[in-house]
């Protein structure tokens, strides 16, 4: 069995999808550890009701972000991940993290990359973005996006709900054809079934 881990700072709907997927048996995969830079993160919560071990860190703990990672990477290895899902977790990465888990690590975006900000701009849709994580901010190759529609009256609340439940289906979808070993990063972009996705992922209609 692959072992995931997954990183949160809050509710962790998104984490609460993928402990959904892998007892439906959807992700062919184990979630091994969760770890929240936040103590009162309510996916903590979710993940000892789902019997996985969860832990959390805080930062100011730690003389520096890279302590502070270093310590995390630490913790994270003990669990001998196959795969590193950053699900909410508000925390900026260091280069050595994100080095140390290149190529097998997850993050989802609400935007479609590279667009944000979507009420400001008056865009008649928004959507979420699942992505591998480099160096560059957001700016990992995408693998899938999903789109929703922005209706005139529209709160932020109402397109991020419709954002989130976009989320909670394409989410643990990638994971799953990560494990599978149907999805990897190669040169800088995102391959799935030995394709090279297109710059906004499987499915662009664009
Ligand atoms: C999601 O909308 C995700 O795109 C963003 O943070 C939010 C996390 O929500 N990175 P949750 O903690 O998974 O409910």
């Amino acid at each position: 069995m692959k072992n995931i881990v997954v990183l949160i700072s809050g509710n962790g709907s998104n984490l609460q999808a993928i402990i959904d997927a892998c007892e439906q048996k959807k992700i062919n995969g184990t979630i091994r550890a969760v770890f929240s830079n936040k103590a009162d993160a309510f996916g903590l919560e979710r993940a000892r009701e789902a019997n996985i071990p969860a832990h959390s860190l805080e930062a100011a703990q730690f003389a520096s972000r890279e302590a502070f990672d270093r310590q995390l990477m630490q913790e994270i290895d003990a669990w001998a991940p196959d795969v590193v899902v950053l699900a909410g977790y508000m925390r900026i990465l260091s280069p050595a993290f994100v080095a140390h888990y290149s190529e097998r690590l997850l993050n989802i975006q609400p935007s479609l990359l590279p667009n944000r900000q979507v009420l400001e701009n008056g865009d008649e849709e928004h959507g979420t973005s699942v992505h591998f994580v480099t160096d560059e901010l957001d700016g990992g190759p995408v693998i899938l996006q999903a789109k929703v529609p922005v209706f005139e009256g529209d709160s932020e609340d109402d397109v991020t709900a419709r954002v989130q439940a976009q989320e909670h289906t394409i989410y643990p979808l990638v994971v799953s054809w990560f494990i599978d070993g149907r999805l990897k990063m190669r040169d800088n972009a995102a391959w799935l079934d030995g394709i090279r996705l297109p710059p906004q992922g499987y499915a662009a209609d664009e």
